[in-house]
Protein backbone atom coordinates (compact mmCIF):
# COMPACT_ATOMS: atom_id res chain seq x y z
CA UNK A 1 0.00 0.00 0.00
CA UNK A 2 1.62 3.00 -1.08
CA UNK A 3 1.30 6.14 1.76
CA UNK A 4 0.11 8.63 -0.79
CA UNK A 5 -3.04 10.70 -0.79
CA UNK A 6 -6.02 8.86 -2.59
CA UNK A 7 -6.89 10.65 -5.49
CA UNK A 8 -10.17 8.91 -7.34
CA UNK A 9 -10.77 9.77 -11.03
CA UNK A 10 -14.21 8.14 -12.14
CA UNK A 11 -14.65 8.02 -15.92
CA UNK A 12 -17.46 7.41 -18.52
CA UNK A 13 -17.94 8.00 -22.07
CA UNK A 14 -19.22 11.80 -21.98
CA UNK A 15 -18.62 12.80 -18.56
CA UNK A 16 -22.32 14.25 -18.59
CA UNK A 17 -24.35 11.16 -16.71
CA UNK A 18 -22.44 8.09 -15.22
CA UNK A 19 -19.30 9.59 -14.17
CA UNK A 20 -20.58 12.96 -12.51
CA UNK A 21 -23.27 10.98 -10.67
CA UNK A 22 -20.08 9.03 -9.37
CA UNK A 23 -17.86 11.84 -8.48
CA UNK A 24 -20.95 13.41 -6.95
CA UNK A 25 -21.88 9.83 -4.65
CA UNK A 26 -18.38 9.13 -3.57
CA UNK A 27 -18.18 12.94 -2.91
CA UNK A 28 -20.86 12.49 -0.18
CA UNK A 29 -19.91 9.06 1.42
CA UNK A 30 -16.02 10.45 1.81
CA UNK A 31 -17.11 13.73 3.18
CA UNK A 32 -19.67 11.65 5.64
CA UNK A 33 -16.23 9.72 6.51
CA UNK A 34 -14.19 12.30 6.91
CA UNK A 35 -12.28 10.86 4.34
CA UNK A 36 -9.26 13.35 2.49
CA UNK A 37 -9.20 12.06 -1.14
CA UNK A 38 -8.64 14.02 -4.34
CA UNK A 39 -12.09 13.10 -6.69
CA UNK A 40 -12.50 13.91 -10.05
CA UNK A 41 -14.53 12.80 -13.08
CA UNK A 42 -13.16 12.73 -16.66
CA UNK A 43 -15.17 11.40 -19.99
CA UNK A 44 -12.91 9.34 -23.16
CA UNK A 45 -15.10 11.14 -25.98
CA UNK A 46 -14.56 14.77 -26.41
CA UNK A 47 -18.37 15.54 -26.97
CA UNK A 48 -19.83 17.40 -24.16
CA UNK A 49 -16.44 18.90 -23.28
CA UNK A 50 -17.49 22.01 -21.54
CA UNK A 51 -20.68 21.56 -20.47
CA UNK A 52 -22.40 20.42 -17.38
CA UNK A 53 -23.86 17.17 -16.55
CA UNK A 54 -27.26 15.80 -18.10
CA UNK A 55 -30.18 17.56 -17.16
CA UNK A 56 -31.44 13.95 -15.25
CA UNK A 57 -28.07 13.32 -13.71
CA UNK A 58 -28.62 16.79 -12.38
CA UNK A 59 -31.92 15.42 -10.51
CA UNK A 60 -31.39 12.28 -9.59
CA UNK A 61 -28.22 13.84 -7.61
CA UNK A 62 -30.27 16.83 -6.09
CA UNK A 63 -32.78 14.75 -5.48
CA UNK A 64 -29.89 12.70 -3.27
CA UNK A 65 -28.66 15.86 -2.11
CA UNK A 66 -25.90 16.69 -4.18
CA UNK A 67 -25.71 19.73 -6.30
CA UNK A 68 -23.60 18.87 -9.69
CA UNK A 69 -24.82 21.77 -11.77
CA UNK A 70 -21.09 23.24 -11.56
CA UNK A 71 -19.29 20.16 -12.71
CA UNK A 72 -17.89 20.87 -16.17
CA UNK A 73 -17.15 17.68 -18.68
CA UNK A 74 -13.59 17.34 -19.73
CA UNK A 75 -11.95 14.47 -21.50
CA UNK A 76 -9.50 12.04 -20.12
CA UNK A 77 -5.63 13.11 -20.45
CA UNK A 78 -2.65 11.38 -20.13
CA UNK A 79 -1.44 13.21 -16.85
CA UNK A 80 -4.41 11.33 -15.53
CA UNK A 81 -2.74 8.58 -15.41
CA UNK A 82 -0.36 9.82 -12.48
CA UNK A 83 -2.07 11.87 -10.67
CA UNK A 84 -5.02 10.06 -9.62
CA UNK A 85 -3.92 6.73 -7.94
CA UNK A 86 -7.41 5.20 -8.91
CA UNK A 87 -9.37 5.23 -12.20
CA UNK A 88 -12.71 3.66 -12.23
CA UNK A 89 -14.64 2.79 -15.80
CA UNK A 90 -17.94 2.54 -16.22
CA UNK A 91 -18.31 -0.71 -18.27
CA UNK A 92 -15.73 -3.03 -20.14
CA UNK A 93 -15.80 -1.33 -23.38
CA UNK A 94 -14.95 1.89 -20.77
CA UNK A 95 -12.35 0.36 -19.18
CA UNK A 96 -10.66 -1.00 -22.71
CA UNK A 97 -10.36 2.49 -23.79
CA UNK A 98 -8.70 3.74 -20.75
CA UNK A 99 -5.94 0.89 -20.76
CA UNK A 100 -5.28 1.36 -24.51
CA UNK A 101 -4.80 5.22 -24.39
CA UNK A 102 -2.51 4.39 -20.70
CA UNK A 103 0.65 6.28 -21.02
CA UNK A 104 3.85 3.57 -20.80
CA UNK A 105 4.49 6.06 -16.61
CA UNK A 106 0.97 5.53 -16.13
CA UNK A 107 0.86 4.85 -11.94
CA UNK A 108 -2.70 4.48 -11.56
CA UNK A 109 -4.93 1.42 -10.54
CA UNK A 110 -7.55 0.74 -13.11
CA UNK A 111 -10.71 -1.01 -12.63
CA UNK A 112 -14.31 -1.34 -13.35
CA UNK A 113 -16.27 0.80 -10.99
CA UNK A 114 -18.72 -2.37 -10.19
CA UNK A 115 -16.04 -4.72 -9.12
CA UNK A 116 -16.31 -2.88 -5.90
CA UNK A 117 -19.65 -4.14 -4.86
CA UNK A 118 -19.27 -7.96 -3.97
CA UNK A 119 -22.00 -9.85 -6.11
CA UNK A 120 -21.73 -7.11 -8.98
CA UNK A 121 -18.11 -7.74 -10.07
CA UNK A 122 -17.72 -7.35 -13.97
CA UNK A 123 -21.07 -5.43 -14.18
CA UNK A 124 -21.36 -2.32 -16.17
CA UNK A 125 -22.91 1.10 -14.81
CA UNK A 126 -25.51 0.86 -17.60
CA UNK A 127 -25.34 3.86 -20.13
CA UNK A 128 -28.20 5.90 -19.46
CA UNK A 129 -28.20 9.21 -21.77
CA UNK A 130 -30.06 6.99 -24.33
CA UNK A 131 -33.01 5.86 -22.08
CA UNK A 132 -35.46 7.57 -19.52
CA UNK A 133 -35.14 8.93 -15.80
CA UNK A 134 -35.74 5.49 -14.21
CA UNK A 135 -32.22 4.66 -15.86
CA UNK A 136 -30.47 7.54 -14.30
CA UNK A 137 -32.15 5.95 -10.60
CA UNK A 138 -30.17 2.84 -11.54
CA UNK A 139 -27.26 4.65 -12.38
CA UNK A 140 -27.46 6.72 -9.08
CA UNK A 141 -28.27 3.09 -6.77
CA UNK A 142 -25.35 1.65 -8.73
CA UNK A 143 -22.56 4.28 -7.96
CA UNK A 144 -23.81 4.63 -4.43
CA UNK A 145 -23.12 1.13 -3.53
CA UNK A 146 -19.72 1.47 -5.22
CA UNK A 147 -19.03 4.86 -3.56
CA UNK A 148 -19.64 3.49 -0.18
CA UNK A 149 -17.68 -0.01 -0.60
CA UNK A 150 -15.06 2.44 -1.77
CA UNK A 151 -14.88 4.68 1.12
CA UNK A 152 -14.71 1.49 3.45
CA UNK A 153 -11.65 -0.03 1.16
CA UNK A 154 -9.23 3.44 1.40
CA UNK A 155 -10.53 4.40 5.17
CA UNK A 156 -10.03 0.63 6.21
P1 LIG B 1 -22.08 9.11 -20.06
O1 LIG B 1 -23.33 9.08 -21.06
O2 LIG B 1 -20.97 8.39 -20.75
O3 LIG B 1 -22.60 8.37 -18.88
O4 LIG B 1 -21.79 10.56 -19.79
C1 LIG B 1 -23.23 9.48 -22.39
C2 LIG B 1 -23.34 10.81 -22.70
C3 LIG B 1 -23.27 11.20 -24.04
C4 LIG B 1 -23.10 10.26 -25.02
C5 LIG B 1 -22.98 8.93 -24.69
C6 LIG B 1 -23.04 8.54 -23.38
N1 LIG B 1 -23.06 10.67 -26.38
O5 LIG B 1 -22.96 9.79 -27.24
O6 LIG B 1 -23.11 11.86 -26.65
Amino acid sequence: MSARRPAVLFVCLGNICRSPLAEAAFRREADAAGLTVEIDSAGTGNWHVGNPPDARAQEVALAAGVDISGLRARQLAAADYRRFTHIFAMDAQNLADIRARAPHDATAEMALLLDLVPGREGASVQDPYYDGEEQFEYAWADVSAAARELVAKLAG
